[in-house]
C-alpha cells in the first residue's frame, strides 16, 4: 500500500493489482489501482475503505501509523459505492474498530447487512448532507445513482476543493511511480487515457446515461482535485477527465474516434481473405483499423475497440445455420453494454446455407442497439471478384456514413 499526502489532513492510500480479472471477467493488461482516502480533522474519516488491506491488523496499524493514525480511532467510514472492490475490507475492519459509523446513501444502507452483517452503525445521507470533522474539514454528500450500482454517491471536501468520485472518473492501469496527473509524463497520461476508455467501456458503459447526470452534478462544484477510486488523481487539470468522460458518454451513443474496428472470426480462412482485402482498402483510405479477431481477442479489448470506433465492420461466417458463435457472443456483450447507434457493415461466408444475417438482426433487435447497417455482402465459399467489388463499395459507403459520427 502506498500513502501520498494530497493536501493538509488529506491522504491517499493506493494499492495496485496486476494479476486479477476485474469483476472476475475483464483482463487487466496494465493492472488496476484501488484508491482510498483519509480525511483528518478533529475526527477522522476514511473514504472508500483501505482497499488491498490483507485483513491482518498489523498491516493496517503499520500503514496508517505512517501518517500517525490509529485504525481504532477512525470515526467514520464513507462508502461512496458498495461494490466489494471498495467496501470489501469492512468485515475485517469491524474486528479491530468497535465504534465507527458508516455513511451511505439509503440504498447503500440496505446493502450493508447482506454483505457485511448487521453490527454496523449506519448513518444514511441524502443530497447536500454534511459531516463536520472539525479543524476546517467538512464533507458533503451527493447521491449519483447507478454510477455504477444504484447506491453510488460523490463526496466533496470544500477546504481542499476535492471531489471523491469512486468509480466515476476512474481508469484502469496500476499506479506504481506516479499518482497525480502533474507528476506524469505525456506517455503515462496517454496510457491512462486509453485505460480510462477501457475502464469506462468495460464497467460503466451500460450506465452512461446516469454517468451523464453525474457529470452534470459534478460540474456544480468548485473543483481543484478529482480523486477517483481507480486511476490517477487529477489536480493539475481536473477538467480533462470530465471532458473525456463526456466524450465517452457520446461513444455509447454511436459516436467515436476516426477509426474502424473490424470485429471478425473465420473457421477456414474464407472470411479472413475478405478481411485482408477490407484492411487494404482501409489502409489506402488512411483510416486507422483496429483488428479484433474472435475468439482470440479478449472481451475487454473487443468491447473497448468497438465502443471507441466511429465505424464497425463485422466479418463473420455462418456456422450451423447461425452466426459464427465467437462473434455472436461478442455482439451479445456489446448489446449488454448498450453500445448503440454504431455505423456498421457486415460481410461473411456461408457453406450450404446462410443464417448469420438472421441471427445478427435478432441480436441487434433483442438489445435495441439501433445499429445503422450498410447492406451486407454474403458469399458462398470464398469471395469472388464480384463479391470483393461489392465489399469495396460498401466500405466506401461506411466511411461516408461514419463521417458525422467522428468526435475528437
Ligand atoms: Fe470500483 Fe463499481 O467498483
Amino acid at each position: 500500500m502506498n500513502i501520498k499526502e494530497m493536501s493538509q489532513g488529506i491522504h491517499m492510500l493506493s494499492m495496485s493489482i496486476d494479476d486479477m480479472l476485474f469483476e472476475g471477467m475483464w483482463e487487466l493488461p496494465h493492472g488496476v489501482s484501488l484508491n482510498s482516502f483519509i480525511v483528518k480533522g478533529e475526527k477522522t474519516a476514511i473514504i472508500d475503505g483501505i482497499i488491498g488491506w490483507d485483513g491482518v491488523p498489523e498491516t493496517l496499524y503499520k500503514s496508517l501509523g505512517e501518517i500517525d493514525i490509529n485504525p481504532e480511532e477512525i470515526d467514520y467510514v464513507i462508502v461512496n459505492h458498495m461494490e466489494p472492490d471498495h467496501s470489501g475490507w469492512l468485515e475485517n475492519f469491524k474486528k479491530i474498530n468497535k465504534n465507527f459509523t458508516v455513511l451511505v446513501t439509503q440504498k447503500g444502507g440496505q446493502m450493508i447487512e447482506p454483505f457485511y452483517g448487521d453490527s454496523v452503525n449506519i448513518q444514511v445521507v441524502k443530497e447536500g448532507d454534511s459531516l463536520d470533522l472539525g479543524d476546517g474539514k467538512v464533507l458533503t454528500f451527493h447521491p449519483t445513482p447507478n454510477v455504477h450500482w444504484p447506491e453510488t454517491m460523490l463526496t466533496y471536501e470544500a477546504s481542499s476543493k476535492t471531489l471523491f468520485t469512486c468509480d466515476m472518473y476512474g481508469a484502469f492501469g496500476s499506479l506504481k511511480n506516479h499518482y497525480f496527473d502533474d507528476e506524469m509524463t505525456e506517455e503515462e497520461m496517454n496510457l491512462y487515457e486509453e485505460e480510462a476508455k477501457r475502464y469506462f467501456s468495460n464497467v460503466l458503459a451500460t450506465f452512461s446515461m446516469m454517468v451523464e447526470k453525474a457529470i452534470k452534478k459534478s460540474k456544480e462544484f468548485d473543483i481543484a482535485v478529482i480523486a477517483p477510486g481507480h486511476g490517477p488523481i487529477y489536480r493539475d487539470n481536473p477538467q480533462k477527465i470530465i471532458k473525456d468522460y463526456e466524450k465517452y458518454c457520446q461513444f455509447s451513443k454511436g459516436y467515436g474516434e476516426n477509426e474502424i474496428t473490424i470485429l471478425w472470426g473465420s473457421m477456414y480462412g474464407m472470411t479472413q481473405k475478405a478481411v485482408d482485402y477490407a484492411k487494404d482498402i482501409l489502409k489506402n483510405q488512411g483510416i486507422k483499423v483496429n483488428d479484433i479477431q474472435m475468439p482470440q481477442a479478449s472481451q475487454s479489448e473487443m468491447v473497448t475497440s468497438v465502443f471507441k470506433s466511429a465505424g464497425i465492420i463485422l466479418a463473420t461466417p455462418t456456422y450451423e445455420y447461425k452466426m459464427y458463435p465467437p462473434v455472436a457472443h461478442a455482439l451479445d456483450e456489446l448489446g449488454r453494454k448498450r453500445i448503440a447507434n454504431k455505423e456498421v457493415f457486415r460481410f461473411g461466408s456461408y457453406g450450404w446455407s446462410g443464417g448469420a444475417e438472421k441471427e445478427l438482426a435478432q441480436i441487434i433487435e433483442n438489445h435495441k442497439m439501433k445499429w445503422n447497417f450498410v447492406e451486407s455482402v454474403e458469399f458462398n465459399g470464398k469471395a469472388e471478384e464480384s463479391d470483393l467489388s461489392k465489399i469495396e463499395s460498401a466500405i466506401h459507403q461506411l466511411i461516408e456514413n461514419m463521417k458525422n459520427k467522428v468526435i475528437n
